[in-house]
């Protein structure tokens, strides 16, 4: 099968369309024909190894795998010897452990969930990572109808998603932005602040729950665009070539335990029951994955190169076969 491979960290530069082995299916995994993938800001930091602190987890001279990739949807064409709940031929879609980027992945069977006939593979393989995060951020947030909510870094995989998931929630949403997709958030429901002409933490508005998705400001003046019993939740951001968002992150998680307003720290969790409630959103027209770009897979690598100078917008998809 063909695969996006690469042998050591680094720049796009380091991707290959090649030929692969199929990957074995244990027992309690499926063979999924991969008919498109997505890509997420975590494919790119898996891809340079930075922050490289990233490295203990992934391999520190080098990447233990090899595949990148982690949204997928296909059909099932085989199923390993204990798995009853699919079957080939059943549509799906899921979150992998990486491997993702190929014409077949062995998927663990309660990584999946079913692809409504409504919805197509494309638009389901942009939810796993970012429409879940999304989702499960405003929970924690506590968003329900007439909520204010800011999401800083509103036009990227996550931030499209928290947008329109917040407005189908009834909430006011913000959404921070550049200036070239101030016209897409608003699309999506949101008033806009544009970060290269506005610094939102300097405003006089003040928000429920402010999802930070892009890093960049203080603690102390996110705090200050707080409401009285606000939430500030932090996703991951910027941050250094080592430790990267790590020590605001740390910031937040300490001084979440012990201060008000609150702060904490956005960690979502797969979970094929918000996959299941957020294909039922797409199929029934509340919300719309926003598709940036659509490309083959073996142009993987020029996605990735494109991606260093441009910002992403909402999401970029790979077909495959
Ligand atoms: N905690 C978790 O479980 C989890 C899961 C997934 C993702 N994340 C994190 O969430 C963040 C966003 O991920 P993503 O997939 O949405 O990334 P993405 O698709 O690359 O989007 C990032 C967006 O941020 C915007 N941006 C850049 N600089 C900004 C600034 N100074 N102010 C406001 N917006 C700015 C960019 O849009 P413009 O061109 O308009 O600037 C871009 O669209 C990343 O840090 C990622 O690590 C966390």
């Amino acid at each position: 099968m063909k695969a996006i491979v690469r042998d050591r960290y680094g720049s796009a530069d380091v991707l290959r369309c090649i030929e692969v082995p199929r990957p074995a299916v244990g027992p309690e995994q499926v063979l999924v024909r991969v008919h498109a993938c997505s890509l997420n800001f975590g494919d790119r930091v898996a891809l340079r190894g930075e922050p490289t602190f990233i490295r203990l987890f992934w391999g520190l001279r080098r990447p233990r795998v090899t595949i990148l990739g982690r949204d997928v949807a296909g059909t099932v064409v085989e199923v390993g010897a204990k798995v009853t709940r699919w079957q080939p031929g059943d549509e799906v879609f899921g979150e992998m452990d990486q491997r993702g980027f190929a014409e077949y992945v062995a998927a663990p069977a309660d990584h999946l969930a079913r692809k409504p006939a409504g919805v197509g593979f494309e638009q389901a393989a942009t939810l796993p990572v970012a429409a879940t995060t999304a989702l499960q951020a405003l929970r924690l947030g506590g968003v329900t109808a007439g909520s204010r909510v800011l999401v800083n870094g509103a036009s990227g995989g996550v931030g499209t998603f928290a947008v329109q998931l917040a407005v189908d929630l009834g909430a006011q949403v913000t959404g921070v932005c550049s200036t070239r997709n101030a016209e897409l958030v608003r699309s999506l429901g949101a008033d806009v602040v544009d970060y290269t002409r506005e610094d939102f933490t300097r405003g006089d508005r003040s928000y429920d729950v402010v999802l930070d998705l892009a890093g960049g400001h203080r603690l102390a003046a996110l705090r200050r665009v707080l409401a009285p019993g606000g939430v500030y939740l932090s996703s991951s951001g910027a941050g250094g070539r080592v430790l990267g968002p790590l020590p605001h992150l740390l910031k937040v998680t300490a001084l979440g335990a012990v201060t008000r307003p609150r702060l904490r720290v956005v960690a979502a969790r797969r979970d094929t029951a918000d996959l299941d409630h957020l294909a039922t959103l797409v199929a029934a027209g509340r919300i719309t994955p926003v598709i940036e770009r659509t490309r083959p897979l073996s142009e993987a690598a020029d996605v990735f190169r494109a991606l260093d100078t441009d910002h992403a917008r909402g999401k970029i998809v790979l077909t495959v076969g």
